[in-house]
């Protein structure tokens, strides 16, 4: 039998970082994804296989001992096989067309499609289980996350966190992502702004204030169809990023450069890296590529609705 689920990349729209420290954030699905393949063999062994290499290790073997790539995929399959004493092998192939390290969500999206496609095979999951189970596999990589990415991964849609609540855009998104092209390590950049955090206690639960009373006033730009007000928030919100050090100079001239072209532009996801996001008008959306350095990378986005998708075949 073989198990199939895929789950959507997301972007941040308002609240990375500060959401790890309990404010909310705006969060949305995007139009990219990764697929998920799970089989039952009979070789004895587990084996992964993805665009970032092969691992084919005895069925029963820990999380703890593998490189951080499987980790999550490890760990899931071991949870399964350990309430299914009948299980002799598993294959596990990976396919994504989310880039990988750069601020997207790839590796939330992969432990929500991995936590369907493996419970799949042995139990039907609610959307609420999937995603706690896609929450403890990413801490095997990314202990302190605050589980937004892959809440978003799993319901798709724009939502805000932690409510869960959908939020529905009065307007059209015209987003524009486009890659500084530098990978980062979201692990590292949450450790970076937790000392921040430490030794500028005031003025970081200040800026916690500040943000969730942004985020509330973005929901209401929303309701009031006024996509004037949702662009100055999102470069309202990068002042704050670039207060916590979570923003470079790289990131800061493509986001000067794309506010030429738009309402409001941001860091998405946790900085030092990866990439920005653009309210860009309709008719401005071809001008993007000309005003960005020729080693960056920009797509326009759609949001998806769909989350987490899964299906089974009977072979
Ligand atoms: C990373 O996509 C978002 C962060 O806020 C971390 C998290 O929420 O776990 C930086």
């Amino acid at each position: 039998m073989k198990s199939i689920a895929s789950a959507p990349a997301k972007i941040i729209l308002f609240g990375e970082h500060f959401v790890v420290h309990g404010t909310k954030a705006i969060l949305a699905a995007i139009d990219k994804r990764v697929t998920v393949t799970t089989t039952l063999t009979h070789t004895g062994t587990l084996k992964i296989n993805s665009e970032l290499g092969t691992l084919e290790i005895p069925i029963s073997s820990s999380y703890k001992e593998a490189k951080s790539e499987f980790r999550p995929f490890i760990f899931l399959a071991n949870k399964m096989i350990n309430s299914n004493q009948n299980v002799n092998g598993l294959e596990i192939m990976i396919d994504s067309d989310i880039p990988i390290g750069v601020g997207l969500g790839s590796s939330s999206a992969c432990c929500v499609a991995a936590a369907a496609s493996i419970s799949e095979l042995f139990k039907e999951l609610s959307s609420e289980e999937i995603l706690n189970l896609s929450i403890e596999a990413e801490k095997t990589i990314f202990p302190d996350t605050s589980g937004a990415d892959c809440t978003i991964c799993t319901y798709g849609g724009m939502i805000e966190h932690p409510s869960i609540e959908k939020i529905d855009s009065t307007f059209d998104l015209n987003l524009l992502i486009a890659n500084s092209m530098i990978p980062h390590s979201t692990k590292n950049s949450v450790e970076k702004v937790s000392k921040f955090k430490e030794n500028n206690e005031e003025r970081f639960s200040q800026l916690c204030d500040l943000e969730n009373g942004l985020i509330d006033e973005v929901i209401t730009a929303m309701k009031n169809n006024d996509a004037t007000t949702f662009g100055l928030k999102m470069s309202e919100n990068q002042k704050y990023l670039e207060e916590i050090q979570v923003s470079n100079d790289t990131l800061r001239d493509m986001i000067s450069s794309l506010n030429e072209i738009s309402l409001g532009s941001k860091i998405t996801g946790a900085g030092d890296g990866g990439c920005v996001i653009a309210l860009v008008k309709d008719e401005n959306m071809d001008k993007a590529p000309a005003l960005l350095p020729k080693d960056k990378e920009c797509f326009s986005a759609k949001i998806d609705t769909k989350g987490v998708v899964r299906s089974t075949i009977e072979e």
